[in-house]
């Protein structure tokens, strides 16, 4: 029912040379049976959604600013990801989320923006360690989820990523009980706020050290219709794997 989604965060990594991997991947996956998402860093994102052309890769920004325009230096709007040939867009990445301070109202203001401009708002929840180790993780989530997702979301204009922060880049991941019961808690929360329809639609990324050795096992939990990949999605040759796994799981 869910089309799967292979999706790869280039964070602050990329300039033109960087490129030649999409190529390679567009070259390798000609013909997917899941969906691929790869975003780059802004600078890049008109480039990449040129090189995709007519290739079945999506491109995505990583981050937008909740207005469309105005006076906000140094900041990107969803039109403008859209106009360069975006056609979604990261929110709340933990990185975010730390590093600038974003809120969960802030995350839901710019996804509003992102879907008004034709965006699918790809929206990052997680857990740190100490929230997982007071046994906190499902409230943390819920909190998240609640605050974060905009109302009149569709399963095409969203999609979330679990993404647990002790797992990004550490090369550490839950264990796939722990991966299983976060989705299927969101899975029972989307389902409860926007209806069965919606609810069962939208696609429930899992995130945090997806490497080309452990996504089969990831990818045969129950609700993870795919991933959000860092460091193993700057090389085709580690992202290539990961997407032949997901496309074996489907
Ligand atoms: P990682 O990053 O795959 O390098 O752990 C995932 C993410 O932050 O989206």
């Amino acid at each position: 029912m869910r089309r799967k989604l292979a999706a790869g965060n280039w964070k602050m990594n990329g300039v033109s040379a960087s490129l030649d991997e999409l190529k390679s991947l567009a070259g390798t996956h000609a013909d997917p049976s899941v969906d691929v998402l790869i975003c780059p860093p802004a600078t890049i994102v008109q480039s990449a959604a040129q090189t995709v052309d007519n290739t079945p890769i999506s491109i995505g920004g990583q981050d937008c600013h909740a207005e469309s325009s105005g006076a906000h230096t140094g900041d990107i709007s969803a039109d403008m990801l859209r106009d360069a040939g975006a056609t979604a867009v990261i929110l709340g990445h933990s990185e975010r989320r730390e590093d600038h301070e974003e809120s969960s109202e802030m995350v839901r203001a710019k996804a509003r923006s992102a879907q008004a401009s034709g965006l699918t708002a790809v929206i990052c929840l997680g857990e740190s360690l100490a929230q997982r180790e007071a046994a906190n993780t499902l409230d943390i989530i819920a909190g998240q989820l609640a605050a974060s997702l905009p109302d009149n979301s569709t399963a095409e204009n969203l999609v979330i990523a679990y993404e647990p922060i002790w797992a990004i880049g550490t090369g550490k991941v839950p264990t796939l009980a722990q991966i299983g019961e976060v989705h299927d808690f969101i899975r029972t929360r989307l389902e409860r706020r926007f209806g069965a329809g919606v609810g069962r639609g939208v696609r429930i990324l899992y995130g945090g050290s997806v490497k080309p050795d452990n996504a089969a096992d990831i990818f045969r939990v129950p609700n993870v219709d795919g991933a959000l990949v860092g460091g193993a999605s700057l090389k085709a040759s580690d992202f290539s794997p990961i997407i032949k796994a997901l496309e074996e799981s489907a």
